[in-house]
């Protein structure tokens, strides 16, 4: 009888993260997980964004719905980025249709004092649900993530989701202690809960600086990337960082300093040019989720277009440019899955 016990199969994901050479160009995408799937819908009925994400089964269910519809190489844990501000007390509701709106906006220097460190003790359900996802994930990774600093601070100083951030920028510019004040505090609190996730069990986590596109890159390096690098400072050499933002073409580079081992792209920047850009970096990306809405020709031809761009990069994760939009069909993205997959095997 042989004791030798099963050898792992090497996660695909995982070894793009590392550079190495997967079997095949992994693939996962921003917001698999949501109002795209109708096994989604169900499981929600009846209950608030935020009460989901402190319940640790249906967290678990709906982060395995998109694996199991799809067989996409990495889950992402179900949860939201304002899961921590809720957590230590701060009133913030998600509005569906709207976003993360706070009662009571932060603008102040009593404001920043609001702002306490984030304990695990916040947080026992995050524990649990990834304890629930290793079990039943077996060789699939699961990403943990965050919101970065920038982006979670103009949700607590706008009071809501907002087009020009133009609060956030007056107040970096008036007052900058207040703004270093309150971007420093959630640097520790992002800091912290990537940390219990990756304690958990997530394999790689995934900062987003969603809304960083709104910055001059003066204004980024000096208000945004020394938080955003102390957030990700955390969990460095636990497990591969992946940052991303959205309209960041000006950022690449910049964003690099946050040392993330992976660059997140969206689809307004050509994988070639970012790899030029970029040349020591993995990239993520970048398919624009409204191409998953054209017909499945185009959607094919579109989908080689960004295997192709991708080839001159250091590694290459799959991935959308932004997020999934909620009237996406299953199915075509269940198409790109398997046609990434069939293209690139080894
Ligand atoms: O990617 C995944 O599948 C994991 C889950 C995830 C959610 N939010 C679930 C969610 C992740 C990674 C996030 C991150 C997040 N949340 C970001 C960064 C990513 C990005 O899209 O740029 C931001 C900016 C938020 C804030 C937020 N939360 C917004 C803008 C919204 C949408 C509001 C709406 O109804 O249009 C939310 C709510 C939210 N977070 C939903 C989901 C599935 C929808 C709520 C619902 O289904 O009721």
């Amino acid at each position: 009888m042989s004791n030798a016990a099963a050898v792992p199969t090497a996660s695909p994901f995982l070894a793009s993260c590392r550079g190495e050479t997967p079997v095949h160009t992994p693939v996962w995408f921003m917001r698999q997980a949501g109002r795209s799937l109708p096994e989604y819908k169900q499981v929600r009925e009846g209950t608030t964004m935020l009460e989901a994400c402190s319940t640790p089964e249906l967290v678990a269910e709906i982060t395995m719905q998109p694996v199991r519809r799809y067989g996409v190489d990495a889950a992402i844990f179900f949860s939201d980025i304002v899961v921590p501000l809720a957590a230590i007390g701060v009133d913030v509701k998600i509005v569906p249709g709207v976003g993360p709106v706070v009662a009571e906006p932060f603008r102040t220097e009593d404001d920043v004092k609001r702002l306490r460190n984030l304990d695990p003790c916040d947080v026992p359900y995050i524990t649990e649900a990834i304890g629930l996802l290793v079990k039943e994930l077996g060789d699939t990774p699961l990403i943990g993530f965050a919101g970065a600093p920038f982006t979670l601070a103009s949700y607590l100083i706008e009071g809501g989701p907002s087009r020009d951030h133009a609060k956030t920028k007056a107040l970096m510019k008036s007052r900058p202690e207040i703004w270093h004040g309150i971007a420093s505090r959630l640097a520790a609190i992002c800091g912290e809960f990537l940390r219990v996730q990756v304690e958990a069990g997530a394999q790689a986590v995934q900062l987003f600086d969603s809304w960083a596109g709104a910055l001059s890159e003066a204004d980024y390096r000096r208000f945004a990337l020394p938080h955003s690098t102390a957030a990700l400072m955390g969990v460095a050499q636990s497990v591969p960082r992946i940052h991303f933002g959205v309209g960041t073409g000006h950022l690449l580079e910049a964003m690099t300093e946050t040392g993330a081992e992976v660059s997140g792209v969206d689809f307004r920047i050509p994988l070639d040019q970012a790899a030029k850009r970029l040349p020591d970096k993995i990239l993520q990306g970048n398919l624009d989720p409204a191409v998953v809405l054209a017909d499945d020709d185009a959607l094919i031809a579109e989908t080689d277009a960004v295997l192709e761009a991708a080839k001159g990069a250091k590694g290459h994760i799959f991935n959308l440019g932004h997020g999934v939009l909620p009237e996406t069909d299953p199915a075509k993205l269940k198409l790109v899955v398997d046609h990434v997959h069939e293209a690139t095997a080894r």
